[in-house]
């Protein structure tokens, strides 16, 4: 089997699993698949053991309480280095993303737009969206991203940590799709942002969705979440509770008030 080195000494791992993969890959691949994530922080074992998967243009809801590992996960996903990934296999459109760096499974297609958005100051909202077209492989034009959002396009020569919440979360959607990518993660986009301007920015990843492109979208607001995704992921410590249509939790009131208090 192929080179598993960088996933480095890790206890229990097993290169016989990945003949299993492997033979599930040749006939019918998921398109992103998690398979058993193991991953520290230090000596904190955070995320203990997950796996699902997503079909091509799925929006999927991960939620749980707060301190579920939902961040930790998106994290881990994007390769970026803590947590710690210590087992298990990520695969995107038939790439192995756990044997890359952050960079690199940024160049295969994931885009992780953390909770904090990380809007580059003194950078106008053009030159912030100019700075992330600088990718191998270009995706969206600036120009179809001011049609997506239009008050992006209003404010393209303004200061980009200027705009307000909800134009931010626009600004770091729109950097992720004028760059090349398959897998959009958001991390609690709609926090801090007032209902009309949630109804926009999911109105626009309906838009997104019907371009192809797969999300994973991680929310405290869980029945708007549900209410948008097709499956839903449920954490809580770490551990995949549960795994399904985002109807059946709407539908599950124990579920909801056990994992999501709602
Ligand atoms: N950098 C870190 N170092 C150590 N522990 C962390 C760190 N970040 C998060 N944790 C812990 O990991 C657990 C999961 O956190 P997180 O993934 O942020 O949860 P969620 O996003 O679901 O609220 C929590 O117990 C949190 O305290
Ligand atoms: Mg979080």
């Amino acid at each position: 089997m192929a080179d598993t080195s960088l996933l480095g000494d890790v206890k229990g791992f097993e290169p016989q699993d990945h003949s299993k993969n492997a033979n599930h890959a040749a006939t019918a691949p998921a398109f992103f698949s998690v398979h058993d994530i193991h991953a520290y922080y230090g000596e904190s074992y955070i995320v203990q053991g997950v796996s699902f998967t997503i079909h091509e243009g799925e929006i999927l809801a991960l939620l749980g309480r707060n301190g579920a590992g939902k961040t930790s996960t998106l994290r881990a996903l994007a390769r970026i280095g803590s947590p710690a990934v210590t087992h298990g296999e990520i695969w995107l459109d038939r790439q192995p993303l756990h044997r890359m760096k952050s960079y690199e499974a940024a160049q295969n297609g994931l885009s992780l737009v953390p909770e904090d958005r990380r809007i580059i100051q003194g950078l106008t909202v053009e030159e912030n969206l100019e700075l992330a077209r600088i990718a191998p492989s270009p995706g969206w034009e600036i120009e179809r991203v001011y049609e997506l959002f239009p008050r992006l396009g209003e404010r393209r020569k303004q200061e980009g940590t200027t705009l307000s919440g909800g134009e931010q979360q626009m600004l770091a959607i729109g950097r992720a799709l004028v760059r090349n990518i398959k897998l959009l993660l958001l991390d609690e986009p709609y926090e801090g942002l007032a209902p009309v301007i949630v109804d926009e920015i999911e109105k626009t990843l309906n838009i997104i969705k019907a371009q192809g492109i797969t999300t994973i979208l991680v929310e405290q607001n869980a029945l708007r979440a549900l209410a948008l995704a097709d499956r839903a992921v449920i954490l809580d410590t770490g551990t995949v509770v549960f795994d399904g249509l985002a109807q059946e939790v709407l539908e599950n009131e124990q579920l909801r008030h056990e994992y999501l208090a709602i």
